[in-house]
């Protein structure tokens, strides 16, 4: 069964990759590359004995979506990674981020409603919940107004979709991430950021790697028990198998409306001292920290009420912070070792 990974070659969709085909699935990835190496792909090969199909592909761009379409026209379901993500950027180039998040969208939903393809899973964020007033957040909490253009296309995309599954043939699962990081414990895949690093895992191996002189804890003044912000960290390999079980929860015909929402993350919420602490305990690294000024946008706290994904998806996350902290830092040991 065919399955199209628009992203594949981006931190998630790679991870996704491997679990697809590690269960029979033939993959078709559509990435651009703006932002991920076709590199990637012999990598996926390495793990899994298998090498995609890569297809160059910009989304936003109907005319390359139509096309890609054509030439697969036997696929199953779209699992929709593609898209811009760095929420400073989105901040200062917002028709970007508008332009490339939410035309990809429309142009893959059109061609899907074209090529009478019925499966959707879609890449969202707990963003959308802003700063819930009530935690775990759980699924059905009121969505608050986006702190960024970034977060902002997730809501729109969201509805985008709720609109188009009423109106067609297509089924939604909409799958909100917490803090997706780590890497295959291959180390042959693993997240690339480009430039200085925005999020903190990448930041901290970083400094752990002497690249960056120290890490900027970004205010220990929230209320929190040690001060500094609390996530919902969820290792990408959990969360990949989420989007497995995405696609066999409709190839088993078991979605219980034509749009559905599960919340990926571990339930559990780690402080950035605590992600610290497990880093230099688990790889045995001093890490060089500041405390510096609240970052603009952050929320203080936020983590997953999964009872509803763990019931009803069948899914759990397994790996532990500790596993989360091992695979980072191998990742970008070999990272260093390569280049
Ligand atoms: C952000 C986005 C989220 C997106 C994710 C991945 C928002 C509100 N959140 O999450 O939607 O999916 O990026 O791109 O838009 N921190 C430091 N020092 C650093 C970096 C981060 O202290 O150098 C702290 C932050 O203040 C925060 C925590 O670490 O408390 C996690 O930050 P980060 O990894 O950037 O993710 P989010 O901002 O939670």
């Amino acid at each position: 069964m065919k399955i199209l990974v628009t992203g594949g070659t981006g931190f998630i969709g790679s991870h996704t990759v491997v679990e697809l085909q590690e269960k029979g699935f033939e993959v078709v990835i559509a990435d651009d590359l703006s932002n991920s190496f076709i590199e990637v792909v012999d990598n996926i090969e390495k793990i899994t004995g298998v090498k995609p199909i890569f297809e160059k592909v910009d989304l936003s761009i109907a005319e390359e979506t139509r096309k890609l379409f054509e030439k697969h026209k036997d696929i199953f379901g779209v699992i929709h990674f593609a898209a811009s993500k760095a929420v400073g950027e989105s901040v200062n180039k917002p028709l970007l981020y508008y332009r490339n998040n939410i035309n990809s969208l429309i142009n893959v939903l059109e061609q899907m409603q074209e090529h009478d393809i019925k499966n959707f899973v879609f890449s969202s964020s707990c963003t959308v919940y802003g700063q819930p007033d009530k935690l775990p957040v759980s699924e059905n909490a009121p969505l608050k107004k986006a702190l960024s253009p970034y977060g902002n296309t997730k809501k729109i995309c969201e509805d985008i979709i709720d609109d188009v599954a009423a109106a067609s043939e297509i089924n939604a699962i909409k799958l909100r991430y917490f803090n997706p990081i780590g890497a295959h414990e291959s180390a042959l895949i693993g997240e690339y950021p480009q430039g200085i690093p925005n999020n903190l895992i990448p930041y901290l191996t970083q400094t752990a790697a002497g690249i960056r002189e120290f890490l900027s804890i970004y205010g220990n003044d929230y209320n929190t028990p040690d001060g500094t912000g609390i996530r919902d960290y969820i290792h990408v390999v959990d969360l990949a198998k989420a989007h497995v079980i995405a696609i066999e929860r409709m190839i088993n015909n078991k979605c219980l409306s034509k749009t559905e929402i599960f919340n990926i993350g571990t339930g559990v919420g780690y402080s950035v001292l605590d992600i610290v602490k497990s880093f230099e305990k688990v790889n045995e690294i001093k890490i060089n920290y500041k405390i510096v000024s609240r970052r603009a946008g952050d929320i203080e706290k936020v983590w997953a009420d999964t009872a509803y994904a763990n019931d009803e998806l069948g899914w759990k996350a397994e790996r532990t912070l500790d596993d989360m902290m091992r695979s980072a830092w191998n990742w970008e040991t070999k990272l260093r070792i390569e280049n």
